[in-house]
């Protein structure tokens, strides 16, 4: 187990929502990144625990990661990162002759600029919390299923409800919960959205007439899964519908359009938003 109370942090200002920052990152005027470690030798051959989120802006935060890692490489400090939500991460196989998968290509960098240990939440190419090598990086992932579906419970009252999964990869968020989860299929790859398949069908083979559902899963991006999956159950006959993500991207109106169909939506601050209810702060405070 990691003891990040006995360790150096360092905290980027994307992450002032839940901690004190001691990064400076600016920019030129040209709109190069400036970065400043005050105190920088301070850190020279220490466990440093750097908390560095990588969306929203992923391209630009990824960089500032790789100039704060190399800084800290150059002075032999131990890094651990945090960054709660690993964008790239759903790009995890290649479906096109020549495509770069970017999730480990995304990992690899992180790990050579190095970064000696990823801790980051419900992660796509793990589907379990857990932790392994992915590509040259060591990554910790922990996932806040039990933490929103604790949140719902809340919002339900004193009433049951079924918790289910929007679909298969969301199966370890629902397996102490009956394993209930749709069946989505996908469309073949179009030729004009690369790496992108629209969803066919999204189908249910339980009974959900007059229950009380949380619909869960890993993410909401542009939330077209979710809001096929809420068409779905809605048609089920579902009474009350939650609505629970753990990073809450919600691109595309998303927040608003999922809003008028259900009851509730939750997320965590993995991702800040206004609708990023539970927090993972406690979680990081245990590690
Ligand atoms: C898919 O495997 C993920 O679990 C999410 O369901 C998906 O990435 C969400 O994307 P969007 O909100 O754009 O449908």
């Amino acid at each position: 187990m990691l003891n990040i109370s006995y360790m150096l942090k360092l905290v980027s200002p994307n992450f002032s929502d839940l901690f004190a920052p001691n990064i400076e990152i600016g920019n030129f005027p040209d709109g190069n990144t400036h970065i400043r470690i005050p105190k920088l030798e301070a850190y020279a051959g220490k466990e440093v625990t750097l908390f560095h989120r990588l969306y929203p802006n992923q391209n630009t935060a990824f960089f500032e990661l790789l100039l704060i890692l190399e800084a800290l490489k150059e002075i032999e400090s131990k890094v651990t990162l945090v960054s709660p939500y690993l964008p790239y991460a759903r790009h995890d196989k290649a479906i096109l002759e020549g495509e770069i998968t970017s999730a480990s290509v995304t990992c690899n960098l992180i790990a050579r600029a190095g970064c000696q240990k990823l801790i980051t939440f419900d992660c796509h190419f793990f589907n379990e919390k857990g932790e392994k090598q992915y590509g040259d990086l060591f990554v910790q992932n922990f996932s806040m299923g039990e933490e929103l579906i604790a949140a719902a419970r809340e919002l339900f009252g004193q009433e049951k409800f079924e918790v289910v999964g929007l679909d298969k990869g969301a199966a370890y968020l629902v397996k102490n919960y009956g394993n209930k989860f749709l069946k989505k299929s996908r469309k073949a790859y179009g030729e004009d959205k690369i790496g992108y398949r629209d969803i066919e069908e999204m189908a249910i083979d339980f009974d959900l007439a007059g229950r009380n559902v949380l619909l869960i899963d890993d993410m909401i991006s542009t939330g077209s899964t979710m809001l096929a999956g809420l068409e779905k159950i809605k048609q089920s006959g579902a009474k009350k519908i939650g609505v629970a993500a753990v990073h809450g991207l919600f691109l595309a109106g998303s927040a608003e359009k999922i809003g008028k169909m259900v009851d509730f939506v939750l997320s965590t601050d993995t991702v800040p938003s206004p609708l990023a209810k539970v927090s993972i702060k406690e979680k990081i405070n245990k590690l």
